[in-house]
């Protein structure tokens, strides 16, 4: 086989499983990629700091740019815009496959890391970068492409519906529940990201970009996280014969709004929203994610799993990397984007609180 020089950025709880799964698997990797991935080293910023799983310390270097310089396909599982964003348009750059699961980076600077990658023929890979380990970006951009998505509700965020599943089945207290959370790896490292719904408006934006073939910014998205929701409104949800679940919603409307009366539109917002307990997505519980998506010819599809952890994650990151290594030995033909629509956003909150 021909080899591909392999380079990781971040060692965390993603990073270190991806290392270690590559280490661990790579013969057969080599087979369904038909290319040997050489893991030629991870940066990290401390050489130190404690890791998940035992690595070759060999591997570790704290100088990012020159493994980025020899490398085949960058890996960035840093986290976080900067000093990713820089590595992932040096990797473009240097002619390099990029695979990422940095959901802030492309809700934010997607459109710069796309533009990047299209001039120079380069291909990014983000499966990770939405609900874990649940394939929903490829079933996004590729086997629903040739449909018309009119609306996806998501739970997204693993943190938030362990939390409001435990507050709904044993009283919990939000506060108890979401260090719980935190100490089972969920949580970003700031776990406000988490409870007041920013990373579930940045993969909102991400997935409703795919959905509808046009580019969402982060700041069109409107955004509740679950931090008001108390034991009463859970309580009289529960009477009502709902459950409250920290929805994403993307979705078209059609002359429901001033900026959709003479023609579409989309809306994509980010709220605890009431679910019917009789709802798939009702019983979607603990650190679980689940994407249920409506289109106009496959009509309902729901795709389920883990939303979150380090080894659920990574599977979604090796996918990725076998995808651009049988890419790159193909000789660099994209899978391509699509973006080609420019949807006006309606900047709405409730349209419907209740599914
Ligand atoms: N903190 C995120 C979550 C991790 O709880 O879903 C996965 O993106």
């Amino acid at each position: 086989y021909r080899r591909l020089r392999v380079a990781l950025l971040g060692a965390g709880a993603v990073g270190s499983q991806v290392a270690a799964l590559l280490l661990r698997h790579g013969a057969e990797l080599a087979d369904r990629a038909g290319a040997e991935l050489e893991l030629v080293g991870i940066a990290v910023r401390d050489l130190d700091a404690p890791r998940e799983t035992d690595l070759p310390r060999e591997l570790f270097t704290t100088d990012a740019e020159t493994l980025i310089m020899g490398a085949d396909i960058v890996i960035e599982l840093m986290g976080g815009i900067e000093p990713a964003r820089t590595y992932l348009l040096q990797a473009i750059n240097s002619g390099a496959d990029v695979v990422t699961a940095n959901k802030a980076l492309l809700a934010t600077h997607g459109t710069e890391i796309f533009e990047a990658a299209d001039q120079v023929g380069a291909q990014v890979y983000y499966e990770a970068a939405a609900a874990g380990a649940i394939p929903i970006i490829r079933p996004l951009r590729d086997s629903l492409a040739g449909d018309r998505v009119q609306r996806i509700m998501g739970i997204v965020n693993g943190t938030t519906n362990y939390i409001l599943d435990r507050m709904d089945t044993e009283g919990a207290d939000l506060a108890d529940v979401l260090a719980e959370a935190q100490a089972l790896g969920y949580a970003e490292a700031d776990p406000t990201a988490d409870v007041e719904g920013f990373d579930a408006a940045q993969k909102a934006a991400i997935l409703a970009s795919l959905a509808f073939h046009t580019t969402v910014p982060l700041s069109t998205v409107h955004r509740e996280g679950i931090t008001g929701i108390d034991a009463s409104m859970i309580e009289s949800a529960r009477r009502a014969g709902y459950v409250i679940k920290l929805l994403a919603v993307c979705e078209r409307l059609q002359g429901e709004s001033d900026a959709a009366a003479s023609g579409e539109a989309i809306s994509v917002r980010v709220y605890p929203a009431l679910i019917s307990r009789a709802h798939p997505l009702a019983s979607v519980h603990g650190a679980h994610n689940a994407v249920f998506v409506q289109a106009e010819a496959a009509g309902s599809l729901m795709f389920y799993g883990a939303g979150a952890g380090g080894v659920q994650t990574a599977s979604a990151v090796l996918g990725d990397i076998v995808s651009a290594a049988r890419r790159h030995i193909a000789g660099g033909v994209g899978v391509g984007e699509s973006t080609r629509a420019n949807l006006p956003i309606v900047p709405v909150g409730r349209v419907t609180t209740r599914y």
